[in-house]
């Protein structure tokens, strides 16, 4: 089985791809030739790799697919952050993820209390930006900025955005995507680069007499000058594990969520005065379309799945998007439906030991993002003629772009219409 990940077809359409592997000879634990990976279908089968962290290590989760050209490997050789959340197994993974269980708040009533203003200064600032133009990109206006603005302040750093270098998809694309020798070149530059800046800053704030402002603040408290909790390096590393697990996988999320949202003027109108649809259209763009919808493991030892034995130092690639696709969890799964039961069953966050923290961040952004866009741009509609086309990814789905027209019918200066009208 082929699961051909840079292909028109997975790329336009993955769904199709997630249909054929779940309907393929009752098997769902196949390997790949071509990826030289096993992969793992269905919600059973994804749920128990997620969660078997002792036979299904993250050790690998961060190396390229494909081995990165010369002048890649040579730039990244530079690359010496340690192993924090996402790559790190074992006690190294439960002393990090302890400490920022204890900074960085998780339940969604603590995140809005929190952030919630943060994230709405910063999502009205975007849309503000809309003033005056017929049309515009909505991936790069504000998908892609949102989510880097709100982690950089989270932490306490500048948010000018002029330090900080990098794309949005530029790592994900790096370690799971199609680039040419070229763009990979750059892409390795780039993680180098971000990689010092981290380090540099978490150097300077830790020179100053009580760490600052933000979460790098708190964690340089939390540290307490002692290497045994967790080193300089460490917390550097930290600080990029959240800048880029939470940049490119919001910033998709968000491209999903609107896509959806304007495929249907009814939808996009219930967006702006119906709290309960907005939830449930977000956690079913979620389901439907996960931003992750692949994620790489490394077996330990030998594991039987499903009946099938992968050997041990086996990459496996455990495809979320069959998880959130499959009919035994979800009837007619390719249908967007946000009334559907069960929605908080998907995969899209992950499972077990190594959940995403930032599950309750994320569904905030997304929340705020489509309130304010549909109450200030009731007009917005998805450009005529345009042609949904994804990154070419293993494991991160973003829109390539997300044009949009009707921005003048609507009132982007300001705040909330609502809150100007008279009532
Ligand atoms: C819609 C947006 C997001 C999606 C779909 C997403 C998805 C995921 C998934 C699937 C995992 C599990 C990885 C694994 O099992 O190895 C994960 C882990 C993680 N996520 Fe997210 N994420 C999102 C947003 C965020 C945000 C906003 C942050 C932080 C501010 C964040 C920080 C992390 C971190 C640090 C981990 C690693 C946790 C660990 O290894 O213990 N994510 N995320």
């Amino acid at each position: 089985m082929r699961l051909d990940p840079f292909s028109d077809t997975y790329c336009s359409d993955p769904a199709k791809t997630w249909k054929r592997i779940l309907g393929f000879e009752g098997r769902q634990v196949l390997y790949d030739p071509d990826l030289d990976v096993w992969l793992i279908a269905g919600h059973d089968n994804v749920r128990a790799a997620l969660t078997d962290a002792r036979r299904f290590s993250n050790a690998a989760t961060l190396a390229p697919l494909r081995p990165p050209s010369d002048a890649a490997a040579t730039i990244l050789s530079r690359f010496d952050a340690p192993d924090v959340l996402v790559s790190a197994d074992g006690a190294q993974h439960t002393r990090i993820r302890a400490i920022v269980r204890a900074v960085f708040p998780q339940a969604s009533v603590q995140v809005h209390q929190v952030w919630g203003a943060l994230i709405a200064e910063h999502t009205s600032r975007l849309v503000d930006q809309l003033a005056g133009h017929e049309s515009a990109d909505l991936m790069r206006v504000v998908a892609t900025r949102l989510p880097l603005l709100v982690i950089v302040d989270i932490l306490g750093l500048p948010t000018d955005g002029k330090a900080l270098p990098g794309s949005a998809d530029g790592f994900a694309s790096l370690v799971w995507g199609d680039f040419g020798a070229f763009a990979q070149r750059q892409a390795a530059i780039e993680l180098v680069q971000l990689w010092r800046y981290c380090r540099d800053s978490v150097i300077a704030r830790a020179a100053t007499p009580d760490g600052g402002d933000g979460l790098i603040g708190e964690l340089l408290r939390h540290r307490d000058g002692d290497d045994a909790r967790l080193t300089l390096d460490e917390l550097a590393a930290l600080v990029l594990n959240l800048i880029v697990a939470s940049w490119g996988s919001t910033s998709g999320a968000l491209g999903h969520a609107l896509d959806h949202a304007l495929a249907d003027p009814h939808r996009w109108a219930r967006l702006a005065d119906d709290e309960h649809y907005l939830a449930t259209h977000v956690e079913e763009s979620l389901r439907h379309s996960p931003v992750i919808d692949g994620w790489l493991r490394l077996t330990t030892t030998d594991v039987t799945l499903d009946g099938v034995t992968i050997p041990a130092g086996s990459r496996c690639l455990l495809l979320i998007g069959t998880a959130n696709h499959d009919p035994r969890v979800y009837a007619t799964p390719g249908r967007f439906d946000p009334g559907r039961a069960w929605l908080s069953q998907h995969l899209s966050f992950g499972a077990g030991p190594h959940y995403c923290i930032g599950a309750a961040l994320a569904r905030l952004e997304l929340t705020t993002v489509l309130r304010a866009l549909a109450r200030r741009l009731p007009h917005l509609r998805l450009a005529g003629g345009y042609q949904r086309r994804f990154r070419p990814n293993v494991a991160v789905r973003t829109h390539i772009s997300l044009p949009a027209t009707g921005i003048a019918g609507g009132c982007p200066q300001g705040h909330d219409a609502r809150t100007r009208s008279p009532q």
